[in-house]
């Protein structure tokens, strides 16, 4: 396919004939490529894609010519940007008229109802591309969906000579399933720099995403300035460096330095809010309370009901909740705001009031998960709460502490939106609720008035491991891509008129730097824009992977690091009826070989391949495995201790 995309494009004409949607557009390989014709990739899959023949040539001087000129201006600019970097071509941009325009991009003067806010028309044709949409979003959607026709040269950051720059022709009309698709970051139990947060919505966009939920406060920083409150960013912003397993770490002597955080300074925040509006994202900011609160009570005690807080420090990764019982956790530490302190009111005044000004999107996230309860099961100034206000249970308690604070958010002209506990003590019907603890939470508050977006983490919590534990960094739990591509925010029966859309998350205990955040986010990425974005029945994970693959080289391109982990085998374990291991080998993808040595050399395409489940010999310390396909190995080699296996098969 290589050779017919490089070879042939200049002798084909575009004509209208022999319309090919692209499911009919799928070829099968002999020389090892996956099966795919990857030159068509658009993540997320567009409503309906018609491949026309032959090719756009992008030439050297480009004309973009631009309907309704200051609505598109950032759009625009991104373009060229996007265009120009890495083909050093001169490119620029006119209003009407000009005489063949290379690229047009059109504000349509009456709407079209099926495109909506967010939905744009592509054409690609041999001499000009042509985007319309009814509204700005929509025009910079088209531009995604374009740029993602170019070869994938077109994602470096710098010129790159001798790229053919050709785009099949095609007919694309597009628009979202759902209006809400977000991504969470979590810079609070990391922090990220403002650089490193524009680099991650560089990243977002590309895949339509259109909300960036950033968690800015929890026991390990508070991460954004708050004028009159600052110990927050003194205190609050900085614990001590610890690198590792997360959670596991030495409690910090009272000498080490604390030196290791940050925060946005509120010139930060609206350079970032403005950042992300030019790309077409709403920044929604969390502040997570009462529990997640150890940042706050840390430099502000009086914030806690218990007395010993003065003593609290900023956690480093140290062991703060005991969850062997499950939820909801045993604090170790108090790191809740007290629900029966009046002052705590003030200070969520004072801090929402400066939020609200500060981020222009409706929604304000104030947390409300994973409150500990036993301090306030003790507390004397919350029993005297509960009798005043005749609440009878602890979970009444936070539902308490809950309508106050939305009394505080809706007095700022915000809406209030929480996580899925607050449903337990009873919420208001205003209060949004982000489901996370699984689907049937988010179902049940949809059917019930609340607006729920579904970030489960079942299908949407990013930051578990993506393939064995032998190979990733350690999480608690695992989620494979072809699970977060199964992620359907509207199943059947769901009351979807409530269901404002989906999410992933990525929460940063285990993730130290970017370069792993980003590894974290892609391809489950992907898989959650498709999930959001297309058509449910567009949706298929054989297509799918073969585009994850040709974005795996577009990202290559881009710098941009991805987890490869969905190459990597899955490991099953049991017993024979004699007791002995057996060990099943499986991989998440098709058209994979498996080789595999038990001899502590590293296995080629030479050695065994896997094909029925393997008793390892009686000396046998590891198995070592690889993945294939054809010549080329694609996944990592990993090293499975046999002591591992047998653990993992149970008793003998
Ligand atoms: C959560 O994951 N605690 C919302």
């Amino acid at each position: 396919m290589k050779f017919i995309f490089h070879i042939f494009p200049f002798l084909l004409l575009c004509l209208n004939v022999s319309a090919q949607t692209i499911e009919e557009n799928s070829e099968t390989f002999a020389n090892n490529e996956p099966i795919s014709n990857t030159e068509i990739a658009i993540i997320p899959e567009p409503v309906r894609l018609i491949k026309q023949t032959g090719h756009f040539i992008l030439p050297n001087n480009i004309t973009i010519q631009v309907g309704k000129s200051a609505e598109l201006k950032q759009t625009v600019a991104f373009l060229k940007e996007r265009l120009s970097v890495p083909t050093g071509y001169y490119i620029n941009s006119v209003n009407p008229p000009a005489t063949n325009p290379t690229i047009k991009l059109v504000i349509n003067d009456t709407e079209d109802a099926t495109l909506g806010n967010e939905g744009y028309h592509l054409t690609v044709g041999t001499k000009q591309v042509i985007i319309r949409a009814n509204k700005p979003a929509g025009i910079f959607y088209g531009v995604q969906s374009f740029i993602q026709l170019l070869p994938k040269e077109i994602e470096s950051k710098e010129e790159i000579k001798g790229v053919k720059w050709t785009a099949p022709c095609v007919e694309v009309t597009d628009y979202p399933r759902l209006g809400w698709r977000g991504l969470m970051f979590d810079v609070a139990r990391h922090f990220f720099t403002k650089q490193e947060v524009k680099q991650y919505i560089d990243a977002m966009v590309r895949y339509k995403y259109n909300i960036l939920h950033l968690h800015l406060s929890d026991d390990e920083g508070w991460r954004i300035e708050i004028k009159g409150l600052p110990k927050l960013t003194e205190v609050g912003a900085w614990n001590v460096k610890r690198e590792g397993t997360f959670g596991d770490f030495i409690t910090p002597k009272p000498n080490e330095p604390r030196n290791y955080g940050g925060f946005y300074t509120q010139e930060d925040i609206k350079e970032l809010v403005a950042y992300a509006k030019e790309r077409f994202v709403d920044i929604m900011p969390e502040i997570d309370v009462p529990g997640h609160s150890l940042a706050a009570i840390a430099s502000y005690p009086e914030l806690s009901c218990t007395p010993e807080a003065v003593n609290y420090k900023v956690r480093s990764g140290e062991k703060i909740m005991d969850w062997s019982r499950g939820a909801p956790p045993l604090g170790l530490v108090d790191n809740t705001l007290c629900p029966a302190n009046e002052k705590v009111y003030v200070f969520l005044d004072t801090v929402f009031s400066q939020i609200a000004q500060l981020f222009p999107f409706p929604y304000i996230h104030v947390g409300g998960d994973e409150v500990a309860r036993n301090f306030w099961e003790k507390n004397d100034q919350i029993k005297e709460l509960m009798k005043r206000e005749g609440l009878k249970t602890i979970p009444e308690v936070q539902a308490y502490f809950e309508k106050r604070v939305e009394q505080i958010i809706v007095s700022k002209g915000k809406k209030f939106m929480a996580w899925d506990e607050v449903l337990e003590g009873g919420v208001s019907p205003t209060a949004a609720v982000m489901s996370w603890r699984n689907m049937q939470h988010g179902l049940d508050a949809a059917k019930a008035g609340h607006e729920v977006v579904m970030t489960p983490t079942q299908y949407a919590y990013i930051d578990y491991m993506q393939a064995d534990a032998i190979t990733e960094p350690k999480v608690y739990a695992s989620l494979r891509l072809s699970k977060s591509y199964e992620f359907d925010p509207v199943p059947e029966g769901a009351n979807a008129k409530f269901i404002k859309g989906g999410q992933a998350n990525l929460w940063t205990e285990q993730v130290f730097n970017i370069r792993q955040a980003e590894y974290m986010t892609w391809p489950r990425g992907f898989a959650i824009a498709e999930s959001v974005w297309s058509p449910k029945e567009k949706k298929n994970w054989t297509t799918f992977f073969a585009k994850t693959e040709a974005h795996f080289k577009r990202l290559d391109i881009a710098e941009t690091k991805y987890a490869p982990s969905v190459y990597d085998p899955i490991f099953g374990v049991k017993r024979s009826a004699d007791r002995n291991l057996l060990v099943t080998l499986s991989t998440e993808v098709e058209g994979l070989d498996i080789y595999y040595s038990f001899d502590n050399s590293f296995p080629d395409r030479f050695y065994p391949k896997y094909t029925t489940p393997l008793v390892p010999p009686i000396d046998a310390k590891v198995l070592k495995v690889i993945t294939y396909r054809g010549k080329n190995p694609v996944g990592r080699m990993m090293n499975m201790p046999i002591e591992e296996l047998e653990k993992r098969a149970g008793k003998r």
